[in-house]
């Protein structure tokens, strides 16, 4: 008998089988996850594919329809009672009759479901943890003494080749009923570890059971965002967020941590009120998605180690100081019901490793999403919050550290900061002829100097400036050349543009006049050049090293990444000099990591690896890190050139002093920069 050449898609991958073998058992044997519920008894309409017709020269493939059997007796009957769309096989009764390239869609919806469009519109294969089995179980005899339980296991193990299956304790009192509700004929949710341990039934319903959800969560220090999917299809069927309500325990990480230091039940409180937040946000979801809380069977968390700790419930004080030992580091895996989530009694709760003591769950999951390790590129992957996670490099080698930049970029400690909200600033230009800004307000629609402006402005309010305003503020204003390279607001303005106003022996631009004075003073533009510098510092530590002087590609993280407008994160010196092309923010590149993990459980096994590879640097021990430092308090840095940002934005001179202090002639920085190894 011929073998024929079978090629699945979207995974490429590839095998040759006799005519005859059922494409679900050639995708089995490739490794390839399509997913199937009822074991190939035709009813459950999760193993749909599609045949792609025509030559495909490259993998020297004809295929065509031609070469699958004919509708059989179950796809005609599930075609009669179901919606089998145009062109769909079930994958469990077509059977190969020649050179084929099969597909495997991503949206086989069986069921109808509220559909939402996809968070970010990317396709994860899916390999999800849980696996829904259905099962028909041998009735019981009186002359076979083996319990229910035990034959629905041997079934188990019979159709499915599940061995030693652990059986979670709740479903001992309620099996013989589930059984018999369902006339023998039951599905077993049945869970599967990463590491390959012995596979647990976690949940057990009457007849076929075609559905199964998990969640994906990104818990960040001021808000919260979650994904409902099905676990099954891999659709998002609602996504929603939150505010952390820990807020009011402290705004930024390490006010938290004083606070559990600071009151006997601190780490309680802060623990309750994210997991009520949690709650409160799974209702939501689940009404969206019209659905049944006790249907999600699985749930990813991602976050910061602090977020992480005092979701699970430790104490994160020693993640207030060095060392900063996590009490975990590698992936935690608890039931729902142990952290006072009330899911489905046997839902299984999956947290991402941590990377170190400041670089989290959310920095794994963000390396997961954009994949530094398993590219040749050197990239670099900065969430930007009170303690930025640095994530640098590329499948040979890849190092990690946070940088404490403080609560500066979230608006702290600047005079006119202000959180992301409606009234505040967050896009700014400045004209360098006349010094006037015009700027975009949240929840204002034109730009100042646009019709309707102050109306809306009347309405809504200009109360502050949020964090990505902050940085194109102080960019803006040292392309205007208000302030210099070293910071300092130039007092000489003052005679000739009335933003420039004297205070003491310092100087202030005016950025709004009115009910609301909104300036930006010298103290504020020295605490951003220490944030940034902070960061730069760190991200330089992580280049020397790699032994680098550049990097391919940045990807700007976290809710704050993706508002920073790249250009100016450069121009302000907060990342090295990079092509703007590319330079990205990737802003929901946790939550994305998430949602792999939850839907595909290879994802769990892949960053588990990667994270005990990527070595952890801490900035805090290196001798260098000052050094790096005094030289990113310059705007964008006293010794390392932007040649490629100089390309597309007009950069000022450089002054004699930072040229003198760089040992380079003034103008000759720039140039330096074409000389940098590119290799
Ligand atoms: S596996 Fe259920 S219909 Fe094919």
């Amino acid at each position: 008998m011929t073998d024929h050449l079978v090629l699945f898609m979207p995974s490429g991958k590839r095998g040759r089988f006799p005519s005859d073998t059922p494409v679900l058992e050639a995708a089995r044997q490739l490794g390839v996850h399509v997913e199937s519920v009822c074991g190939g008894r035709g009813i459950c309409g999760r193993c749909q594919v599609e045949v792609q017709e025509g030559v495909f020269a490259k993998h020297g493939i004809t295929s065509s329809n031609e070469h699958i059997s004919a509708f059989g007796g179950n796809e005609t009957r599930y075609a009669e009672k179901r919606d089998l769309k145009q062109g769909r096989r079930l994958s469990c009764s077509a059977k190969i009759l020649g050179d084929l390239v099969i597909d495997i869609p991503q949206d086989a919806v069986v069921n109808a479901q509220v559909v939402r469009k996809d968070s970010d519109g990317r396709v994860i294969e899916r390999n999800p943890a849980i696996q829904m089995c259905y099962v028909e179980v041998e009735e019981p005899d009186m002359h076979k003494p083996l319990g229910d339980l035990d034959r629905l296991l041997q079934a188990v193990e019979a159709d499915w080749g599940f061995r030693n299956v652990a059986v979670d304790t709740y479903l001992y009192g309620q099996v013989q009923q589930i059984l018999r509700k369902g006339n023998w004929k039951v599905t077993a949710a049945i869970h599967e570890p990463v590491d390959g341990g012995p596979a647990t039934l976690v949940a057990l319903y009457p007849g076929l059971k075609n559905e199964a959800y998990g969640i994906a969560c990104d818990i960040g220090s001021t808000t919260i965002a979650m994904h409902l999917s099905s676990l099954l299809s891999g659709r998002t069927l609602a996504s929603s967020g939150t505010s952390n309500p820990q807020i009011r325990f402290g705004e930024d990480l390490m006010s938290r941590v004083s606070y559990v230091m600071m009151n006997p039940d601190g780490r309680e409180g802060m623990t309750r009120a994210v997991r009520e937040a949690l709650n409160e946000l799974i209702d939501k979801v689940c009404t969206q998605g019209e659905i049944d809380r006790a249907d999600i069977l699985d749930a990813v968390f991602v976050g910061n180690p602090i977020m992480h700790h005092l979701f699970l419930g430790i104490d994160p004080t020693e993640l207030g100081g060095a060392p900063f030992a996590l009490a975990v580091s590698g992936a935690v895996n608890v039931k729902s019901s142990e952290i006072d989530l009330p899911l489905n009694p046997g839902a299984r709760v999956y947290m991402l490793p941590c990377i170190a003591g400041h670089v989290g769950a959310d920095a794994a999951a963000a390396t997961l999403t954009e994949g530094p390790h398993r590219q040749d590129e050197m990239m670099l992957l900065v969430d930007v919050g009170t303690n930025a996670e640095i994530v640098l490099g590329n499948a040979a080698r890849t190092v990690a550290a946070s940088s404490p930049t403080g609560p500066a970029f979230e608006g702290a400690e600047i005079s006119c900061g202000q959180r992301a909200a409606p009234g505040a600033i967050e896009r700014i230009r400045i004209n360098p002829e006349t010094l006037e800004p015009r700027y975009r307000v949240i929840g204002i629609e034109p730009w100042s100097d646009e019709p309707g402006f102050d109306e809306a402005a009347a309405k809504v309010g200009v109360t502050g400036v949020c964090g990505s305003g902050i940085i194109e503020i102080i960019a803006e204003m040292y392309l205007a050349g208000i302030i210099t390279e070293d910071g300092v607001i130039n007092g000489d303005l003052a005679a000739t543009s009335p933003r420039i106003i004297g205070n003491g022996r310092t100087f202030s631009y005016l950025l709004r006049d009115g009910e609301q004075r909104l300036m930006v003073t010298q103290n504020d533009v020295r605490a951003i050049q220490l944030a940034k510098a902070a960061l730069y510092a760190g991200i330089k530590l992580l280049m020397d090293k790699q032994g680098i002087d550049h990097v391919d590609r940045i990807g700007l993280a976290g809710a704050f990444g993706s508002f920073i407008d790249p250009k100016y994160a450069l121009v302000l010196g907060l990342v090295p000099d990079c092509d703007l092309e590319r330079v990205k923010a990737v802003g929901n590149a946790a939550g994305t990591g998430a949602r792999m993990a939850l839907l595909n459980r290879s994802h769990r096994r892949e960053i588990e690896a990667t994270v005990t590879r990527i070595e952890k640097i801490e900035t805090a021990l290196e001798s260098k890190f000052q050094e790096h430092f005094v030289n990113a308090m310059a705007l964008p840095n006293k010794v390392d050139a932007f040649p490629l940002l100089a390309e597309v934005v007009t950069l000022p001179e450089r002054s004699m002093d930072t040229a003198a202090a760089d040992g380079v002639e003034p103008g000759a920085a720039r140039r330096r920069g074409g000389r940098r190894n590119r290799g």
